[in-house]
């Protein structure tokens, strides 16, 4: 089946009473049951069931579901973002003393947790160069617990060799978690390429609307969880499902940042539409990218499936769609505000992947807390502009775009 049908008709199943033809909103904090014993043998594990929904929720259970079915994962963990998906997943496999590897480009806040947090509470961080696997080598010692890094990584369009880094991580027996969130299932068969833990933000193309915040956690069941001295004790109990184990039993439950039902709803909705918006968000993007080639003002352009850019090569051999993202360099802060401030239709925001194009320039927002120098170590520059490329039809955002720079050649 394809990813559509499968996302519309789950072969788990759903056995409504009143033959509903979606799962309910189960807008409850609590589960009642009928003798003492029972709700006994939930808590220990012994009988299925739901208790409370910081911990599961059916509403939540089956958007994990559908997750799983769509991308034949192990097991999937539904978070209340896609921040919390990470901090969650990155704290079931560390302790103090562990180190993971990571790369330098990455998604601001998730930037932010390394550098703060995680440091704060002694994991050592160690920056490596993704695109050079002897750096990456070089980085690894007896505490080394996991390298995360993200598909294409957000904004600076980077994109790894998978299998190329998986290589030198099996060696150390060491688990590749990829941040898919700017390439969905459809676009980039993650687990194929060695992903053996996805993260994803599901308030971006999942949710599609931009609606609700989630996040998603999917245990690709490709890592022998046998292997992490951190993960022993729930190997010896759980065997392959030790990393969801320590998941649900401990870290996820105990730092509570659990998705509502509400949101598992329309998420698991948006899920229904995911491949028709993401397919027409990457066509539109390729057609905005080599619109922006051609204008004179325009000193960069790079989407991960237009030649030339930073991450084309690894792009084109590894994923089928490139994503929503563009980003692209004028002159100056100056320039880039004017153009932004001269949008009709496409939005000034601060989103990924919506329905609707929007755009921001990262160097004054997403990375404010960062020196210049930093900044510029990101590969990130004053006059950059990060547009998510919408599904309105692609002639719209062009003239939309067109009237802007045609705006900022009068002001000039
Ligand atoms: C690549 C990536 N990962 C993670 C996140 C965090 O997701 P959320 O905003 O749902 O916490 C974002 C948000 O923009 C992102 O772009």
């Amino acid at each position: 089946m394809g990813f559509t049908t499968k996302a519309l008709h789950p072969h788990f199943g759903y056995n409504d009473k009143h033959g509903a033809m979606r799962c309910p909103i189960y807008q409850t904090a609590a589960f009642e049951f009928e003798k003492a014993e029972d709700i006994e043998a939930v808590f220990k594990g012994q009988k299925m069931g739901h208790v409370y929904s910081r911990s599961s929720n059916p509403s939540i259970e089956e958007l994990e579901l559908k997750i799983k079915s769509i991308s034949g994962a192990l097991g999937v963990v539904a978070t209340a973002t896609g921040m919390a998906a990470i901090s969650n997943a990155l704290l079931a496999l560390l302790k103090a003393g562990d180190n993971i590897l990571t790369s330098r480009y990455l998604f601001g806040n998730t930037l932010s947790l390394f550098q703060t947090l995680f440091s704060d509470f002694g994991v050592d961080v160690r920056y490596v160069d993704t695109l050079d696997t002897e750096d990456i080598e070089k980085h690894i010692d007896s505490q080394t617990r996991l390298l995360f890094c993200e598909s294409i990584s957000n904004p600076q369009l980077i994109v790894p060799d998978f299998l190329a880094i998986k290589e030198v991580l099996q060696k150390h027996a060491i688990p590749l978690i990829v941040d898919t969130t700017m390439t969905p299932w459809n676009i980039f068969d993650a687990k194929k390429y060695g992903a053996d833990i996805e993260i994803i933000s599901a308030t971006k193309y999942l949710s599609g609307g931009g609606h609700v915040l989630g996040g998603l956690i999917v245990d690709n069941g490709t890592y022998n969880w046998k292997n992490h001295p951190n993960l022993a004790s729930f190997y010896q109990k759980f065997g392959p499902n030790a990393f969801l184990a320590r998941l649900r039993k401990e870290t996820f439950r105990n730092l509570g940042a659990s998705l509502s039902a509400q949101s598992a709803y329309m998420l698991s909705l948006g899920l229904e539409t995911l491949d028709l918006r993401v397919q027409r968000s990457c066509a539109n993007a390729l057609v905005v990218a080599a619109y922006l080639q051609t204008k004179p003002l325009v000193l960069n352009v790079d989407y991960p499936l237009l030649k030339g850019s930073i991450g084309y090569d690894n792009a084109q051999t590894q994923m089928s769609g490139g994503g929503a993202i563009i980003t692209f360099s004028l002159g100056s802060k100056e320039e880039a505000y004017a153009l932004l401030n001269a949008f009709k239709i496409i939005k000034r925001g601060t989103n990924i992947q919506d329905n609707k194009s929007l755009a921001i320039a990262p160097y004054h927002t997403i990375y404010a807390e960062y020196s210049d120098d930093l900044k510029k170590e990101y590969l990130l520059n004053e006059g950059m502009i990060r547009f998510s490329v919408g599904i309105e039809e692609s002639e719209d955002i062009i003239a939309d775009l067109e009237q802007a720079f045609i705006n900022l050649t009068t002001k000039k």
